[in-house]
């Protein structure tokens, strides 16, 4: 650590972590730091499982076959579009804005930020460059479509619930199968990750100074206090539903290929 006397914190000043954060602020090299735990190990797991699950993803979406078997539709290509005028793979015509979304999503930016950039590297340790100007400009000022896209996420859960009906619908019967439980389990967790969105709990009840004097401010506290428990449990359901999603897939991809069997357990 520096021997900056910032670094140092200021009779009756910040202690602590913050004067640790003071200390890699300001004069700190790349990667100097007093912490003494595995400050690293967060940033090297988080970035090595998106480094695979997002291959997967991305292998997966441009495959364009064996995203379908019987009355399961991996989560990738719903709501399923097929044009006769579009020649490449029906799930880059759906993707772009449950990418954009995630892609964008303050929780995922905190964890490719770390693990990619290092910058900021991690609390109190010193990062690669020193001007910092955070999203304010291009392109991360682009980050900033997240709250728009909220708006494009949600309703792309109406069609991921209705292939959670045929998952569980059988020549016209109810039944279970294990597809139908990946499906199920994609599609609940996705549900989460998206309802516990900073931007929707900030949307439910985050302008407003006053509950009881707002409009309809009793259910929109509900709502909020709601939207604030799972924005808690946010990083939890982005890695359960992204690992969801690509196991779903993977499911109906080896089902379909005929690599394994579905079973039927009702
Ligand atoms: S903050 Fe993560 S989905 Fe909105």
């Amino acid at each position: 650590m520096t021997n900056d006397p910032a670094s140092s914190p200021a009779p009756g000043g910040p202690s602590g972590a913050a004067a640790a954060w003071r200390g890699a602020a300001y004069g700190a090299s790349f990667g100097e730091t007093e912490r003494r735990d595995s400050w690293w190990l967060q940033p090297l797991v988080q970035g090595l499982a998106l480094l695979v699950l997002g291959a997967y993803a991305t292998w997966a979406a441009f495959q364009g076959v064996h995203y379908r078997f019987g009355n399961y539709l991996s989560p990738f290509y719903s709501p399923l579009m097929k044009p006769k005028w579009w020649p490449l793979s029906p799930a880059l015509l759906v993707l772009g804005a449950p990418l954009g979304f995630r892609g964008t999503c303050y929780y995922y930016r905190k964890a490719y930020y770390r693990a990619f950039f290092a910058d900021p590297t991690a609390c109190a340790v010193g990062e690669p460059r020193k001007g910092y100007v955070g999203e304010s400009r291009f392109p991360f000022v682009l980050q900033n479509v997240h709250r728009y896209l909220i708006y494009l996420a949600i309703p792309i859960l109406f069609f991921l619930w209705w292939d959670v009906v045929n998952a569980f619908t059988f020549e016209g019967r109810f039944g279970i199968g294990l597809g139908s439980i990946a499906i199920l389990a994609s599609n609940t967790l996705l549900t989460l990750y998206t309802f516990s969105c900073h931007s929707l709990r900030h949307l439910v009840g985050g302008r407003v100074d006053c509950f009881s004097c707002a409009v309809a401010g009793g259910p929109r506290r509900r709502a909020w206090l709601g939207a604030s428990w799972l924005n808690s449990h946010h990083m939890g359901w982005a890695w359960w539903s992204l690992c969801a999603v690509c196991s779903a897939d993977l499911y109906v991809r080896l089902c379909s290929m005929g690599v394994i069997h579905d079973v039927r357990l009702f």
